[in-house]
């Protein structure tokens, strides 16, 4: 399919400045003490990010950063927005505890409805909206039992998926939704790609069967947090590094915007991670 007819939709997201971004702890195998990041350079490399998805036209709001919070630059844990209810995340990891109040907080300022959550979960992190259902990952940080409050919460079908490999610890590491796919109903489904060897068994059969046209990429190119990309439909913002992933959106038609996070990465995140969709509410 030529990129001409890939259709481009306007994305409202949330992101935070990584003023206090550091590696303190070590909470995911990524990240190590003895290698802190460069907070200058991390907030140079956030700040193309930030004006890509403004000069793609899209609507960036920005919260505070809080020193001592480390992590906060990674929004998209924050919680799960759809129709103007926000639920709010519940962190398995006690080190970002202390973002759950102060994102909260942001949503309801903002004209979302804020849900609290009973159990755990880390959000976009591990919660993806796939056309009309919730992609939900869990086995490192969010907890099975979630899944069924956020089916109840949205009112939507959720789909659990068992991740396996530490390195791609929530789901966004390892699975990547593309654009939704428009049927005579309205959207039906949706375009993803990920990386099958991060998943259980179970789970590999059960996007097997949902995505048949899936992009799948070979575990000897998982491309470190390549999949970690943000898609409006057409553009694809990626990593400049995940190249065998980029050869694939192209072939169909998408348009790949490379822009690399490297400092980012220190911290076990990427480019979706440093995103949150924001989808309905009052603008
Ligand atoms: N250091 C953060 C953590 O371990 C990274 C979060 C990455 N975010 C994401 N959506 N995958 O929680």
């Amino acid at each position: 399919m030529p990129s001409e007819d890939r259709i481009q939709q306007h994305r409202r997201y949330l992101m935070c400045r990584p003023d206090h971004f550091t590696v303190s702890y070590e909470i995911n195998p990524w990240m190590d003490r003895a290698r802190p990041p460069d907070t200058a350079k991390a907030l140079r490399q956030w700040q193309v990010l930030h004006d890509t998805y403004v000069r793609l036209g899209h609507r960036v709001d920005l919260i505070d950063p809080i020193p001592g919070l480390d992590d906060m630059v990674y929004t998209a844990n924050s919680g799960l927005v759809i129709d103007g209810v926000a639920l709010g995340a519940r962190f398995s990891v006690s080190e970002r505890r202390g973002e759950e109040r102060p994102f909260r907080q942001w949503f309801a300022a903002h004209g979302y409805g804020v849900v609290e959550p009973v159990a755990m979960q880390e959000g976009e992190g591990d919660l993806m909206l796939a056309g009309q259902i919730i992609l939900a990952g869990y086995g490192f940080r969010t907890q099975l039992d979630s899944h069924a409050e956020v089916a109840r919460v949205f009112g939507r079908e959720v789909v659990s998926l068992r991740l396996v490999n530490p390195f791609y610890y929530h789901l966004d590491t390892a699975l990547c939704v593309l654009d939704p796919v428009e049927g005579p109903g309205g959207v039906e489904r949706a375009n993803i790609a990920y990386l099958p060897s991060a998943f259980d068994e179970r789970a590999q059969s059960e996007l097997l069967e949902r995505f048949p046209d899936a992009i799948r990429l070979p575990p000897s190119v998982p491309e470190s947090l390549g999949l970690n990309a943000v898609s409006d439909g057409r553009n694809v913002v990626m990593s400049p590094a995940a190249t065998h992933f980029a050869d694939q959106l192209r072939e169909r038609g998408y348009h790949t915007v490379p822009v690399d996070l490297s400092e980012l990465h220190l911290g076990g995140g990427g480019i979706k991670c440093c995103t949150l969709e924001l989808r309905g509410g009052r603008s």
